[in-house]
């Protein structure tokens, strides 16, 4: 019987109707930095600060084999990079992690990729790596990613107030998350 980590260690190809989940890592440079430049989404996800190459660098050599985290590049069918889908912050006693997602560029929103690999995603680690809880945080200006996370099966439990400021503008944070013997909404 094999533990949590070791199941987010063998972190497997998750295959859906047109994509691949494959690991992220040290291929993936190029892309990963890429995806830094997009300013739209480094404002829905929050994200601050600059990342040099050899910062993202380390940071994808880490990822192949990870215990505490499963980070997935999502490829079409043709191997093309779309974006990354990641669980981590594991809770071990708790069975818990944190999920975020984030496709590369404004065009290949709004088509149901994202839906599409969360949804692989969190059912492999309910239904394989043995989690019973997924959480993650969304921000009330960030409307199509909370119906993408509501489709997927994730509930609003909460907001924090003012948890980002953006801008000098004070955002609300929408508090999602999914436990194992929820719905799965489209499966
Ligand atoms: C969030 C993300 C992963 C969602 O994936 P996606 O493939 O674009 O999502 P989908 O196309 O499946 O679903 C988007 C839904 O939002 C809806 N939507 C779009 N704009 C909306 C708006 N302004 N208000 C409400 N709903 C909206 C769409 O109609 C669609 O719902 P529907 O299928 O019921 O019509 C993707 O958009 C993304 O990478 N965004 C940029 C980064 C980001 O925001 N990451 C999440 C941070 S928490």
């Amino acid at each position: 019987m094999s533990t949590l980590s070791e199941r987010l260690a063998a972190q497997p190809t998750l295959t859906t109707e047109r994509l691949r989940l494959v690991q992220l890592g040290p291929d993936h440079l190029d892309e990963t930095m890429a995806a830094l430049d997009d300013q739209e989404a480094m404002r829905l996800t929050g994200t601050r600060g600059t990342f040099t190459r050899d910062q993202v660098r380390a940071h994808l050599d880490r990822l192949p084999g990870a215990g505490d985290r499963a980070d997935f590049a999502i490829t079409g069918a043709d191997g093309v990079y779309l974006g990354e889908v990641v669980l981590n912050e594991l809770e071990e006693d708790d069975l818990a992690m944190n999920y975020r997602i984030a496709l590369a560029g404004p065009s290949l929103r709004g088509q149901g990729y994202g839906t599409e690999a969360g949804r692989a995603v969190v059912d492999w680690a309910f239904d394989e790596v043995g989690l019973h809880r997924i959480s993650l945080e969304v921000y009330a200006f960030n409307p199509a990613a909370q119906r993408s996370y509501e489709k997927i099966g994730f509930l609003v439990e909460g907001r924090a107030r003012d948890a980002l400021r953006w801008d000098g503008a004070w955002v609300d944070a929408v508090r999602m998350a999914m436990l194992d013997t929820d719905p799965r909404p489209g499966r």
